[in-house]
């Protein structure tokens, strides 16, 4: 089945290039729609952009005849991914406020599909704090961003804002030919899970939820279909991705086992409590005594029993350390015959834990690579290119 690209057109020069975007899209398998901002028209007729894609170009939320056939909602429903190129800073500025003031912005929001942005505009613009900001939230839920390149721009400035080519934009999404996650299945745990001491109490940890749900919102817009088995988090799931909810880490095992038979890819970033206590209270424990005594019992390891699937997943683990974070972090990709490790230090000022930002020593049979602190989005960005690297050579040498 052919992946169905909703194309969104902004206005700027870069707009030029959404005819070969559209173009190559279709040459790699794509059935692609285009809907233009009322600016993108100044630089390129709808007329150039239906002749290539096959399909009436759409450009105005409040056109009777237009909505009669595919209105607005069916055709957020239909998309598989939207790609909004090139995205202009006013565009970027209205998608980060989360106005539905044209059909294009409407349809962003009407979307559960994934949202990929190929920014394009000035370089001053761009690094000005308020496109900034907006780049910033966007990125905290979930939309990938795609450039900009470093160059000469329309305007003869030197500078990051030029709009990425039609092929490196392809490239980065994996898609046609090089589009490995493209219908494939892949699993994700996500935050903490808690452990019942009685009925209102429970063990637990920091985990936040945010570096498994970046992750998962990377790997969504790469393709895959995404399941997001997570303990309690206060995030919300990135768009196009299934989250299932879970507390404890019996649950969670309860969850992935139904669920990972038929995924491609197990990523596991969850902090699963290692222990639980081992007989919950029935009813609310009183401080009546000066001393208890808790008695645990080890927890299942997920991970490892995933691994161990005969034939499994490609399987990729995370390693929370305090010490010695390569050592510990190589100790568990071996015993745990895991496909990759991604491991980071935890508790302490950088610690990995609740934080907005994160590092990664990843490793895996017979290589390294360090990700240096970074936002969690643009972290989860280079880990999930570093993965698909990895599941290719995986599966084209098993
Ligand atoms: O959620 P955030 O606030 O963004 O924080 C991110 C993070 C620090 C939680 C994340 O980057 C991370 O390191 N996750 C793994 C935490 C962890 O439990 O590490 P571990 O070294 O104890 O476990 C090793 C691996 O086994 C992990 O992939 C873990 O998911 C898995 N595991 C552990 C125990 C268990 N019973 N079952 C498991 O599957």
């Amino acid at each position: 089945m052919s992946l169905k690209v909703l194309l969104g057109v902004g206005g700027g020069i870069a707009a030029y290039k959404a005819a070969e975007l559209v173009r190559r899209l279709g040459e790699r398998g794509a059935e692609v729609r285009v809907v233009m901002t009322a600016a993108a028209r100044s630089f390129i007729t709808p007329l150039t952009l239906q002749a290539l894609s096959g399909h009436e170009v759409r450009y105005d939320l409040l056109d009777p005849g237009a909505e009669a056939g595919m209105d607005h909602i069916t055709l957020a429903r239909w998309a598989d991914l939207v790609l909004v190129a090139p995205a202009t800073a006013d565009l970027m500025a209205r998608l980060a406020a989360g106005l539905a003031d044209d059909l294009l912005t409407t349809l962003a929001l009407a979307t559960t599909a994934p949202l990929v942005l190929a920014p394009a505009m000035n370089h001053h613009m761009w690094r000005h704090p308020a496109t900034q900001r907006n780049l910033a939230r966007l990125r905290e839920r979930g939309v990938r961003i795609l450039g900009p390149a470093q160059g000469e721009q329309a305007c003869g400035e030197q500078g990051p804002g030029r709009m990425l080519e039609p092929g490196e934009i392809l490239d980065a999404l994996a898609l046609g030919t090089g589009s490995p996650l493209a219908g494939r299945r892949v699993l994700v745990t996500a935050g903490p899970t808690r452990e019942a001491l009685d009925p209102v109490r429970y063990i637990s940890n920091h985990s936040s939820g945010r570096m498994g749900y970046a992750l998962a919102g990377s790997l969504a817009a790469r393709g895959a279909e995404l399941i997001l088995v997570s303990g309690p988090s206060a995030l919300d799931p990135p768009p196009g991705v299934e989250r299932i909810p879970v507390e404890s880490a019996l649950e969670m095992e309860a969850a992935v086992k139904a669920r990972v038979g038929n995924c491609a890819l197990f990523i596991a970033t969850a902090a699963v409590a290692d222990y639980r206590p081992q007989a919950p209270a029935a009813e609310k424990i009183k401080k009546n005594q000066t001393e208890i005594t808790l008695r645990l019992v080890r927890n299942p390891d997920i991970l490892g029993q995933v691994a161990a699937l005969e034939p499994g997943p490609f399987t990729v683990g995370f390693a929370a350390e305090t010490e010695e974070l390569e050592a510990h972090a190589l100790a568990k990709l071996r015993t745990k015959g895991l496909d990759m490790i991604a491991a980071n230090l935890v508790g302490g000022e950088t610690g990995g834990f609740e934080r907005a930002e994160n590092a990664l020593l990843v490793l895996w049979p017979g290589g390294r690579k360090a990700l240096p602190l970074s936002p969690k989005p643009r972290l989860a960005d280079a880990l999930a290119d570093l993965i698909v690297e990895r599941y290719l050579a995986y599966t084209r040498c098993p």
